[in-house]
């Protein structure tokens, strides 16, 4: 089968969240099952060209009153072809947060289509994302299915329901079939208006991560490498690193690692309340995240200038996107919180057992799918064919949060033995696309009937 993906967002490349990793990392996967798997992509003036290879410009054509230059390049083995239209409109020095987003990407969306149509493709399916490339969808219905592109059937993915509602409720009713990213905010989101009167073709697949990508064997962010067998000592390895890299105490404490971007979806106000819990449980707090809202933001500098005199040596608040800093606070932290508020699948999750990290998560959407708590779970992981794996709470208030903190910290300090037998099942468990892209197979298959 041949699947194109219209995406402005691929890690790592041009990543903002969470999108960006699915987009790479669903493609690999289904490549890997011997399909062609295409990806079109702004070309963006701030692209992280370096990790791209056999980078040459490929073709140019006219439309929307512009030429638009076509580059090609390999990405993490993925073909993708970057549209650069001369007017200028990805020559904004950002993914996201010019005025005119929804113009721009939607000017972005019809040359895609129209770049497939003058190259004589015939793609089976047309996968796109969120409301960024919502307007595929109907403006594939509208024109191009009616000329050459006869053959595709478009598939519509929701990563986030929060923005753009209104774009999404038209991919919504145009595509042949719609996902989410798990199967629990498939069901939270299943009564929005936007979504109710389309769940005969609307289905809940959980994300994956990609196992290379995030490889503590493979790591070159790592001091040691490690797996299972010795996810003892990499870690210690890697937690001594990061304390030093950060200037917190070389001291043997539990430490707590959050990795978000900050927002409100993220549940800001127990992100702020545990950090001082895990602190007054003697526990090392790093904080990896950004604001894009200026308010949130200055709130947490302030935070940080508030911890730096009270707990200079324990707690640190990086304030910005750090690639590689995130790979050394997901195998050198003992636990990844993620209290959000909603969350649509999450991956930092994933990401944290992959590196023999545990998950503090409250159960919401995705997080809810894969984190099960070994005090309360076990029927529910059970029955997934899995063995609990993490912390999790409900309610969005102090308590919730505390009830989870207090628990995991104090495993930690109760029994070593137990806490490091956890860090190597959670690392045994299988998070990549090997199920998932399965689905997503079997769903383009039925898109095509
Ligand atoms: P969302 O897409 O809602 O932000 P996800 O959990 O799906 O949430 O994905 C977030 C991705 O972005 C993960 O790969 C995570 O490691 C990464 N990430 C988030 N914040 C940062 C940051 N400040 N620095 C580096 N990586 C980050
Ligand atoms: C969105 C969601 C996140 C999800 C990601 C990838 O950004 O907020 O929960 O994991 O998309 O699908």
């Amino acid at each position: 089968m041949h699947i194109v993906h219209i995406s402005v967002e691929m890690a790592p490349i041009a990543k903002v969240g969470g999108l960006a990793d699915v987009v790479t990392s669903l493609s690999r996967a289904v490549q890997d099952l011997n399909h062609t798997v295409d990806i079109i992509l702004p070309k963006y003036d701030c692209l992280n060209l370096s990790n791209v290879k056999e980078f040459d410009f490929h073709r140019s054509y006219l439309w929307g009153g512009t030429e638009i230059k076509v580059w090609f390049g390999k990405v993490e083995g993925l073909s993708v072809y970057f549209l650069e239209p001369q007017n200028g409109l990805f020559w904004a020095g950002c993914i996201y947060g010019c005025k005119n987003d929804a113009e721009r990407f939607g000017f972005f969306c019809h040359a895609a289509l129209e770049f497939l149509l003058q190259s004589g493709s015939h793609p089976d399916v047309i996968h796109c994302h969120d409301w960024s490339s919502a307007p595929v969808a109907w403006l594939f219905k509208d024109q191009y299915m009616h000329y050459g592109l006869t053959k595709a059937r478009i598939v519509f993915t929701i990563h986030n329901l929060e923005f753009g509602a209104q774009l999404i409720g038209k991919a919504m009713a145009y595509a042949d079939k719609a996902t989410t990213v798990s199967p629990t905010y498939s069901r939270e989101v299943a009564g929005n208006p936007v979504i109710a009167p389309h769940l005969y073709k609307f289905h809940g697949i959980l994300n994956g991560i990609d196992p290379d990508m995030w490889d503590p064997l493979n790591d070159h962010f790592l001091p040691v490498s490690y797996t299972s067998e010795n996810v003892v000592e990499g870690k210690k390895a890697a937690k001594e690193a990061l304390q030093q890299k950060l200037d917190l105490k070389r001291a043997d404490v539990p430490m707590v690692g959050i990795i978000t971007r900050l927002t409100h979806q993220k549940g800001i106000h127990l992100i702020k309340h545990a950090i001082w819990r895990a602190l007054d449980r003697g526990s090392q707090v790093v904080l990896l995240g950004s604001a894009p809202d200026p308010r949130i933001q200055n709130d947490f500098v302030n935070l940080a200038s508030q911890l730096h005199s009270t707990h200079n040596d324990q707690a640190r608040l990086c304030l910005t996107y750090d690639e590689p800093l995130s790979h050394l606070i997901y195998a050198g932290a003992d636990f990844i919180l993620v209290p959000s508020i909603f969350e649509p699948c999450g991956l930092t999750q994933l990401t944290a057992m992959r590196y023999g990290s545990i998950p503090i998560v409250r159960k919401t959407g995705g997080l809810y799918d894969t984190v099960f708590d070994v005090e309360h779970d076990k029927e529910r992981a059970q029955s997934q064919g899995l063995v609990p794996n993490g912390f999790n709470f409900e309610g969005a208030d102090a308590a919730g949060v505390d009830y989870a903190v207090n628990r995991a910290i104090s495993a930690w300090y109760e029994s070593r033995d137990w806490f490091n037998s956890l860090c190597k099942v959670v690392m045994e468990q299988d998070w990549s696309w090997n199920r998932p892209a399965l689905d997503y197979l079997e769903l383009y298959h039925a898109a095509r009937k």
